[in-house]
């Protein structure tokens, strides 16, 4: 790829409405103590009544400020998310209206937890295409909308919210997206899934929802893996580009838990002080955690002019995928 894709713009937003875990002690037999000590979750924040397209739009209106960029100048729009407003028409074709715009490219992908690192090397192969191209890439997730708030061992880990980033080959002042990796293993799928109303597990009309419309995961063996497949492409991605984790600045993991980040950290021999974490406040947000965590990484200045930044997240499918941005 002969041009350089940038990073212009960031920013995020999370719905107002908190859910503590003294909260969830009212709804299911768990405590602040088990949640904190398995997870490192204090809180999180959950929509009242706003969709994902509700997040993405604000998440993509503070990414465009960020940018000093206005909607119509956008060229693409990707948007990742496994809670789409609806099947059709998608999140990002909603978003699109909310932001005022036609015509452009809009869609949706899924690759669960890992959607915007996945987003990211899609909206590089856009920028490799168009020499003009200005790519709104937004994650977004209500992920409260398939979580079973019966089920103590999932409900207690997820939150909703949306992070965004707008590439182009120009900005001067933006952030170098150095290279991204992704993979897949579809044969582990069954450990994490959501289910029902997929055209697998079709819903009958009438039929109320049961278990499967909602995540169920194998906690323990999604945790090793998890940790195996984020050590392993971080240090892969490294090695592609000649580098050492002493070349690294901030580790942005996937927010999910602070056992996996912290075990990641350890296998990675990463100092704790250079891994970005923000996992209490918001939980598990899937595909938003980590433009999340860059976007807040960055406000409260934590990224300096120079740094080299490195991504890393994984998911459902399995999927995961590491990016190196350089500030
Ligand atoms: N409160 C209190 N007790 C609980 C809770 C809860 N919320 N949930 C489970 N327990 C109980 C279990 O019932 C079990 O009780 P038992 O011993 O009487 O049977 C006990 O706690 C231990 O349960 P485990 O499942 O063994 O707990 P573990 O230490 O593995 O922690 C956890 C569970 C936090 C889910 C952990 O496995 C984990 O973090 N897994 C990774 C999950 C994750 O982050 N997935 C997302 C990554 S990919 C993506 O983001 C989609």
């Amino acid at each position: 790829m002969d041009r350089e894709t940038q990073i212009c713009g960031l920013g995020f937003y999370v719905p107002d409405k908190i859910l503590t875990n003294d909260d969830l002690e009212k709804l299911v037999d768990t405590s602040d103590e088990w949640i904190t000590t398995r997870t490192g979750i204090k809180k999180r924040h959950i929509v009242e009544d706003e969709a994902c397209s509700d997040l993405a739009l604000v998440a993509a209106q503070n990414a465009l400020q960020d940018a000093h960029l206005e909607p119509q100048d956008l060229t693409h729009i990707i948007t990742a998310t496994f809670t789409p407003d609806s099947y059709i028409p998608s999140a990002a074709c909603v978003l699109q209206k909310k932001l005022g715009i036609k015509d452009i490219p809009s869609c949706d992908i899924n690759a669960a937890c890992t959607g915007f690192i996945y987003a990211l090397d899609l909206a590089r192969g856009f920028c490799a295409l168009y020499a003009d191209a200005k790519v709104l890439v937004v994650a977004s997730e209500v992920v409260t909308s398939r979580v079973n708030f019966n089920d103590r061992s999932t409900c207690v880990l997820f939150g909703d919210g949306a992070g965004a980033v707008i590439l182009s080959n120009s900005g001067e002042d933006g952030a170098v997206l150095e290279d991204v990796l992704l993979k897949a293993d579809g044969s582990l799928g069954e450990l994490l899934t959501v289910k029902g109303g997929g055209s697998a597990y079709p819903l009958t009309f009438g039929q109320k929802a049961d278990e499967d419309f909602f995540v169920q995961m194998q906690g323990q063996t999604v945790f090793k893996h998890a940790v195996r497949s984020m050590s392993n492409i971080a240090l892969e991605i490294l090695k592609k580009n000649n580098l050492s984790v002493e070349d690294i600045n901030l580790l942005i993991p996937h927010q999910a838990n602070n056992r996996i980040i912290e075990a990641v950290g350890k296998k990675l021999e990463f100092p704790p002080e250079k891994i970005f974490v923000n996992v209490q406040d918001y939980g598990n947000t899937s595909a938003a955690s980590v433009p999340i965590a860059l976007a807040e990484a960055k406000q409260k200045g934590r990224i300096a002019p120079g740094d080299r930044v490195l991504l890393v997240a994984f998911g459902g499918g399995f999927t995961w995928g590491a990016a190196l941005v350089k500030f």
